[in-house]
């Protein structure tokens, strides 16, 4: 079977492979870059490493429901997409994106790689009061707005996630630092210290030009259970 990043590039003409530009002391990396495109004057892109290993999560894990917040270009879609469609078990990814521009031309790309069946993309903000879902309806919540919005999206969508389901965070390469992602304002708040020091989450974070944060829910917290309906 063809590799992921290849098929992906294969059906969007816009998506070449470029050096990271920064090296940041690090060993050069390759990520997708949009180039041409009508839509936007500066390139977005993901690691090339990092779409690959939310690939093989979702193809590890069986995941079925994974839930991503920004959309954009939907490269991260499409690599999740992909690996739904190779676990052949169904599954769907909701994706939210609040721009109107993005969200258009991410679902055009989204037919036009024919992963239409696997995506449901919706137009709106993340943190939207009418943007609610099930308890317990995610194994994935793949979390890729503005840096300063996550760690909020974490706490509001926390109880959509399973017990052993994953929080991946895009642009998080250490959860200590003092801020999220300069020049972000947006320090690791106090309840999801709490969740990571009463080890109802347990993370890893991965040093990539853009950096990678993954976490596990081991457990529910009590304000979850509180709210169990019998
Ligand atoms: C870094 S880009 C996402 C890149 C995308 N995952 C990809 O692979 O193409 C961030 C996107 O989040 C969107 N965004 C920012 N805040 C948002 C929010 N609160 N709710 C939904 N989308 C948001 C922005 O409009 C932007 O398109």
């Amino acid at each position: 079977m063809e590799n992921v990043t290849s098929r992906i590039l294969i059906s969007d003409k816009d998506l070449s492979i470029e050096r990271y530009p920064q090296n940041n002391g690090m060993d050069a990396f390759s990520w997708f870059r949009i180039s041409n495109s009508p839509y936007y004057t500066f390139p977005e892109g993901l690691e090339v490493e990092s779409g690959e290993v939310i690939y093989s999560l979702i193809r590890m894990m069986k995941a079925k429901r994974i839930l991503e917040t920004g959309t954009r270009v939907g490269i991260s879609t499409r690599y999740m997409a992909y690996a739904l469609l190779d676990n052949c078990l169904g599954g769907e990814i909701t994706t939210i994106e609040r721009c109107g521009i993005s969200y258009n031309y991410s679902r055009e790309k989204i037919t036009s790689a024919g992963l239409d069946d696997f995506i449901d993309c919706i137009n709106a903000g993340s943190l939207d009061e009418d943007i609610i879902f099930l308890d317990n309806e995610f194994d994935i919540l793949f979390l890729d707005t503005e840096p300063e919005y996550r760690y909020a999206e974490l706490m509001k969508f926390f109880r959509c996630l399973r017990v052993g389901g994953l929080i991946v965070i895009h642009d998080l390469s250490d959860l200590y630092c003092e801020k999220f992602c300069a020049p972000y304002d947006s320090c690791l708040p106090m309840a999801i210290k709490q969740l990571l020091s009463d080890g109802i989450l347990s993370s890893m974070s991965f040093k990539t030009c853009s950096g990678l944060t993954i976490m596990q829910k081991n457990s529910q917290p009590l304000w979850e259970r509180k709210h169990e309906r019998i």
